[in-house]
């Protein structure tokens, strides 16, 4: 099955939006596989982000993903990456639509609140950055046969 990597940044942990955002992924019919929170390193950084190191906002990009804890998690389901992209709303929160995380809980774009896997390409190794393989449960949801047909 797909799976996603979806990561809260600081500005989400430090605002409590944590719970509600694990919510919408459960409550939607996803399955978690794997969660933690964790202090990121420049390196991780670098790593995770390394299509943006050149941008000019780069430098405050990593101040902010390193301003405090994130909460990673690997989320598992049908088309789990583009919906999640769905769910998380439009890049820059102004745009994002009501309904969505960003649309219904921030203003800017360094303020975004999650981080979710724009590929399954990159969903696989944004997983294998973040988590080591013993990380990940595989486990049956005992709802599997009510989320899906
Ligand atoms: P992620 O899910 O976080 O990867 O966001 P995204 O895929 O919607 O956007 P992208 O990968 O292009 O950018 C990654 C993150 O960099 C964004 O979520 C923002 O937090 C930040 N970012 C992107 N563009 C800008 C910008 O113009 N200014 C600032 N300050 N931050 C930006
Ligand atoms: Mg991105």
């Amino acid at each position: 099955a797909e799976r996603t990597y979806i990561m809260i940044k600081p500005d989400g942990v430090q605002r409590g939006i944590v719970g509600n955002i694990i919510s919408r992924f459960e409550t939607k019919g996803y399955k978690l596989v794997a969660m933690k929170t964790k202090q990121a390193s420049q390196e991780l950084l670098d790593t995770h982000y390394c299509d943006l190191v050149e941008k000019p906002f780069f430098p405050k990009l990593r101040d902010y993903m390193m301003s405090g804890p994130v909460c990673c998690m690997v989320w598992e389901g049908k088309e789990a990456v583009v919906t999640g992209r769905k769910m998380l709303g439009a890049t820059n929160p102004l745009a994002s639509e009501p309904g969505t995380i960003r649309g219904d809980f921030c203003i800017e774009v360094g303020r975004n609140i999650c981080h979710g896997s724009d590929s399954v390409e990159n969903a696989n190794k944004e997983i294998a950055l973040w988590f080591e393989e013993s990380e990940l449960v595989d486990w049956e949801s005992h709802s599997k046969d009510w989320i899906y047909e």
